[in-house]
C-alpha cells in the first residue's frame, strides 16, 4: 500500500514537473514601485495570516471544489437564492483573526465555482444581485479590516468552471457548461473589470492572491493568461498592492510573493510544491483540518501545538504562515477553528517577538527545531529535542544566553560542529525559546 501510494505521489508530482511552460512573458524587466517594496517588507514582517475559503459551496459541506464533482452548474447555481448567513458578522471575524496573532486577511473574492461574494456589475451571480442576503459581506470585512488595522489580500480564481467565455482547462468538465462558445477576450475583460471594481471599490488591498493557472498547465500548445498586463494594471490601480499566483512555479516577473501550497519552501509532501525559492517574500498556506471550504465531515483539525509549531519553522525558514479557516454557510466561523484562533492567540501574546519582523535563522531546520533571527537577537525554537543538550550548527558568537519565557540563563559550550545549548531536562513545551544575544 505504502508503495502504491509513494508511485502515485511520484507520479503527480511528475506531471507537475513536466507541465508545459505556458507563460511566455518570463523575460521582461519588473520594476517594483517603492510602495510595493514597502508592502513586502510589511508582509514578510507580519509572518501569519488567516486564509478564508467561503462561497455559496459552504451550503454542501463538501469544500470548494464540490462543483467539479458532478453538480450541473446550473443546477448549483440555485444554491445562490438559498445562501443567507444570517449569522456573518464581520467584526466577531476580525476581532477572533485579530486575537490570533494574524496581521492580514486572505479571502477568496471569487473561487473557481464563478460565483463573486462582492458586488459586481459584472454579472449578476454575486452576493449582492443574486441571494437573498444582499449584503456586500467583502465591504463589511474590508471596512472593519481597515478599521481594526489588519491588511487585507483577496484570493481570485483565474478559472472558472461555470461561465462559457472562460477557455475550458483540465477542470470542471461535468458543470454543462458549454465550452465551445470559448472567448478568451471576453473574458479577460472580464476579469480585468472585477479585478478593477475590486481595487476601487473596497479601500487599500494589499496583495491580489490568483489561483487557477494550472488548469492549463497540460495544454499541448502554450496558454497565455495575459498575466504581464494584468499584473500592471493591479500596479497602476494600487501602486501598494502586491501581486501573488498559486501557479506551482517559480515567481514571474510581476509578481510580489512565492506561494507554497500545503508545504513549506522547498518541501513537497502534498505533490505541489518543491520549486526552487525565490528572494521574494514567501508564503506557504495550509489548512486547519484537510479543506479549504467548509466541509461538514471533516473534523480531523490538528491541533494548536501542531499549528504553532508549523507557524514557527514558517519563520524559521523567512515564510509567513497564511492558514486557512473554511467558514460556515450560517457565516460563523467554525468553532473548532475559533478555538485554535485563541489559543494561538495566548502563544503569539508571550512569544510573537520572536516571530514578527524576524528573519530565517542561520542554519536549516533541525531535528529538535529552528531558528529566527532579529538585530543581534537569536531565538532558538526548540520544538521537539530528544535530549537537553541541543546543537546549533552555525560558527556563532554568543553573549548570552537566557530562557526568553521567564529570562532564567541557559549554559552553552562552543566546539567546531557549532554552539550546544545545554537546557538541564528536555523541554516538554510547545516551543521552548531560548533567546542568544550575538556579538
Ligand atoms: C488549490 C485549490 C483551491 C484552493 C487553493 C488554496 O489551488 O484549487 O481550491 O483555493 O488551492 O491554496
Amino acid at each position: 500500500m505504502k508503495r502504491l501510494l509513494t508511485a502515485i505521489l511520484a507520479a503527480t508530482t511528475l506531471t507537475v514537473a513536466m507541465a508545459a511552460p505556458v507563460e511566455p512573458d518570463r523575460e521582461y524587466n519588473y520594476e517594483p514601485t517603492p510602495e510595493v517594496l514597502q508592502s513586502r517588507r510589511d508582509f514578510s514582517a507580519d509572518r501569519f495570516g488567516i486564509f478564508i475559503h467561503w462561497g455559496i459551496y459552504s451550503i454542501f459541506g463538501q469544500g470548494e471544489w464540490y462543483l467539479n464533482y458532478g453538480p450541473n452548474a446550473q443546477e448549483y447555481a440555485k444554491a445562490a437564492r438559498g445562501f443567507y448567513p444570517a449569522d456573518f458578522d464581520a467584526a466577531e471575524w476580525v476581532d477572533a483573526i485579530k486575537d490570533s496573532g494574524a496581521r492580514y486577511i486572505t479571502i477568496t473574492s471569487r473561487h473557481h465555482d464563478g460565483f463573486s461574494m462582492f458586488h459586481t456589475a459584472q454579472s449578476d451571480y454575486n452576493i449582492v444581485d443574486g441571494t437573498p442576503f444582499r449584503r456586500d459581506i467583502l465591504k463589511e470585512l474590508a471596512d472593519e479590516c481597515h478599521k481594526k488595522n489588519l491588511s487585507l489580500h483577496l484570493y481570485y480564481s483565474h478559472l472558472d468552471w461555470t461561465r462559457p467565455d472562460y477557455p475550458q482547462g483540465r477542470t470542471g468538465h461535468t458543470t454543462g457548461r458549454d465550452s465551445t462558445v470559448n472567448d478568451w477576450d471576453k473574458y479577460y475583460r472580464f476579469m480585468n473589470a472585477q479585478l478593477t471594481e475590486l481595487l476601487t471599490n473596497y479601500g487599500p488591498i494589499r496583495a491580489v492572491w490568483f489561483d487557477g493557472w494550472w488548469d492549463h498547465d497540460e495544454d499541448k500548445t502554450p496558454f497565455d493568461w495575459h498575466l504581464r498586463d494584468q499584473y500592471a494594471m493591479i500596479h497602476r490601480l494600487q501602486p501598494s498592492c502586491m501581486v501573488a499566483n498559486n501557479h506551482h512555479q517559480t515567481p514571474y516577473p510581476g509578481e510580489d510573493i512565492q506561494i507554497f501550497e500545503r508545504d513549506l519552501p522547498g518541501e513537497n509532501t502534498a505533490g505541489l510544491s518543491g520549486q526552487e525559492i525565490s528572494p521574494l517574500p514567501l508564503e506557504t498556506c495550509n489548512t486547519m483540518n484537510g479543506m479549504w471550504g467548509y466541509k461538514v465531515v471533516d473534523t480531523n483539525y490538528k491541533d494548536t501545538p501542531t499549528l504553532i509549531r508549523y507557524l514557527v519553522k514558517a519563520a524559521g525558514m523567512g515564510a509567513n504562515l497564511l492558514l486557512n479557516i473554511g467558514p460556515q454557510p450560517n457565516g460563523e466561523l467554525p468553532a473548532a477553528a475559533l478555538d485554535r484562533l485563541r489559543e494561538m492567540g495566548k502563544w503569539m501574546r508571550v512569544y510573537g517577538e520572536t516571530i514578527y519582523g524576524t528573519e530565517a535563522g542561520p542554519f536549516e531546520a533541525q531535528d529538535w527545531g529552528t531558528s529566527t533571527r532579529k538585530g543581534n537577537k537569536l531565538y532558538v525554537h526548540v520544538t521537539g529535542a530528544q535530549n537537553p543538550d541541543i546543537l546549533l550548527p552555525a560558527p556563532l558568537k554568543v553573549k548570552k544566553a537566557v530562557r526568553f519565557a521567564d529570562r532564567t540563563p541557559v549554559r552553552y559550550s562552543r566546539s567546531k560542529e557549532g554552539v550546544t545549548l545545554h537546557l538541564g531536562t528536555v523541554p516538554d513545551d510547545i516551543d521552548h525559546v531560548i533567546e542568544l544575544e550575538l556579538k
